[in-house]
C-alpha cells in the first residue's frame, strides 16, 4: 500500500551569499518575485498538491518568515479603518489554520542534507515532500502536484529533474538513468556536482523531492560531501536499490532565484503573465 504524502519540509536556513547584501538581514526566501516572497510560492504549491502539514527549517534572522504566516494586527486594523478591503485580503492571504505550519531551527548551516535531518521528528515514519523555495517553478499543475500524482502510481522516492547543458552539470545533482516510461525514469545512481567529463547524464535534480522517511537514517551519519557540506544527494544515493526511486521530468519552467539572473528572469516571466504589466514592460522597452 502506498502511504499518502501529507507533509512537506521547506529548508530555509541557507545563508544566501550569492544575494548579499540584500540577504544580510532579510532571508533569501523573503525576496519577492513581483509581489510575493519566494516562500509564499512554495507554500502555495504545496497546498495545491494536497499537503496538510508544513515545517520550515529556519536559522538565525529568519523570524520574519514566521511573521509572514501570522496576523499583522496593526496593519490589518489600519487597512480596515481605511476601508482597503483588497489590501486587507492580500495581507491575510497566507493565514493557515494554527498548527499546520511549524518551525525548527538548524543552528548552523551545515548543508541541505543536515537541514532536512533537523526535521526528523516532524517526518517521523511518513513519506514527505521537500521543496527548496529558491527554485521557483512555474507549472500547471504545480510540480509538487505532478510529483504526487506520479508517486501515487509508483511509490518510493521521486525527484524532479530537467535536462541541462553538459557544461552545467557541476552545478547540480545528476542521475544515472535506468529505464524510462513516459515522464518517469528509474534512477540507478546520483552524484552531487559532477565535473562535466564525469557526469553520468545531463539529467539534473532541481529542488523538489518526494522521499521515504528512511533517508533520515542515512542523513544521521552526517557524512560530509561536495563543498564540505552534508549533502542530501549522498543520502539519497544510498536509498537506491533498496526502494523504488524515480526521476520525474516535470512540465514547467524553473527559475533559480538564488542567482541574480534566475531571480530577474522569474520577475520578467511573472510580469509577462499579467496583461497590464506586460503592456507596461513592452512600452518601456520600446522607449529605451
Ligand atoms: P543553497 O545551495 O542555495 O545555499 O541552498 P544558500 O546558502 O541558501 O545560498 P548561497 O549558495 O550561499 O547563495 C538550497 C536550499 O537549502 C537551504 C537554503 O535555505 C535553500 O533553500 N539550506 C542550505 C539550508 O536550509 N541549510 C543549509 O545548511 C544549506
Amino acid at each position: 500500500m502506498i502511504k499518502p504524502v501529507k507533509k512537506i519540509v521547506l529548508p530555509v536556513a541557507g545563508l544566501g551569499t550569492r544575494f548579499l547584501p540584500a540577504t544580510k538581514a532579510i532571508p533569501k526566501e523573503m525576496l519577492p518575485v513581483l509581489d510575493k516572497p519566494l516562500i509564499q510560492y512554495a507554500v502555495e504549491e504545496a497546498l495545491e498538491a494536497g499537503i496538510e502539514e508544513i515545517i520550515l527549517v529556519t536559522g538565525r534572522n529568519k523570524q520574519v518568515m514566521e511573521d509572514h504566516f501570522d496576523h499583522a494586527y496593526e496593519l490589518e486594523r489600519i487597512l480596515q479603518e481605511k476601508g482597503k478591503e483588497e489590501a486587507l485580503e492580500l495581507s491575510r492571504s497566507m493565514l493557515l489554520e494554527e498548527g499546520r505550519i511549524t518551525y525548527v531551527r538548524q543552528m548552523r548551516p551545515r548543508g541541505l542534507g543536515h537541514a532536512i535531518w533537523c526535521a526528523r521528528s516532524f517526518v517521523n515514519d511518513s513519506p514527505f515532500a521537500v521543496a527548496l523555495p529558491d527554485d521557483l517553478i512555474k507549472g500547471k499543475p504545480g510540480v509538487l502536484k505532478q510529483m504526487i500524482q506520479a508517486y501515487n502510481e509508483v511509490g518510493g522516492n521521486i525527484i524532479a529533474t530537467m535536462d541541462v547543458a553538459k557544461e552545467d552539470t557541476s552545478k547540480y545533482g545528476v542521475i544515472t538513468p535506468g529505464e524510462s516510461s513516459g515522464k518517469l525514469t528509474e534512477v540507478k545512481g546520483l552524484v552531487e556536482k559532477p565535473h562535466p567529463e564525469d557526469a553520468p547524464s545531463t539529467e539534473a535534480v532541481v529542488g523538489r523531492y518526494i522521499l521515504q522517511p528512511e533517508v533520515m537514517e542515512h542523513l544521521a551519519a552526517k557524512e560530509i560531501g561536495a563543498g564540505g557540506e552534508i549533502q542530501l544527494t549522498d543520502a539519497l544515493d544510498k536509498l537506491i536499490g533498496n526502494q523504488p526511486f524515480h526521476a520525474l521530468n516535470f512540465e514547467g519552467k524553473r527559475f533559480d532565484c538564488g542567482s541574480k539572473i534566475g531571480w530577474l528572469m522569474a520577475n520578467l516571466s511573472m510580469a509577462g503573465d499579467d496583461p497590464i504589466l506586460a503592456s507596461q514592460m513592452r512600452q518601456l522597452i520600446t522607449f529605451q
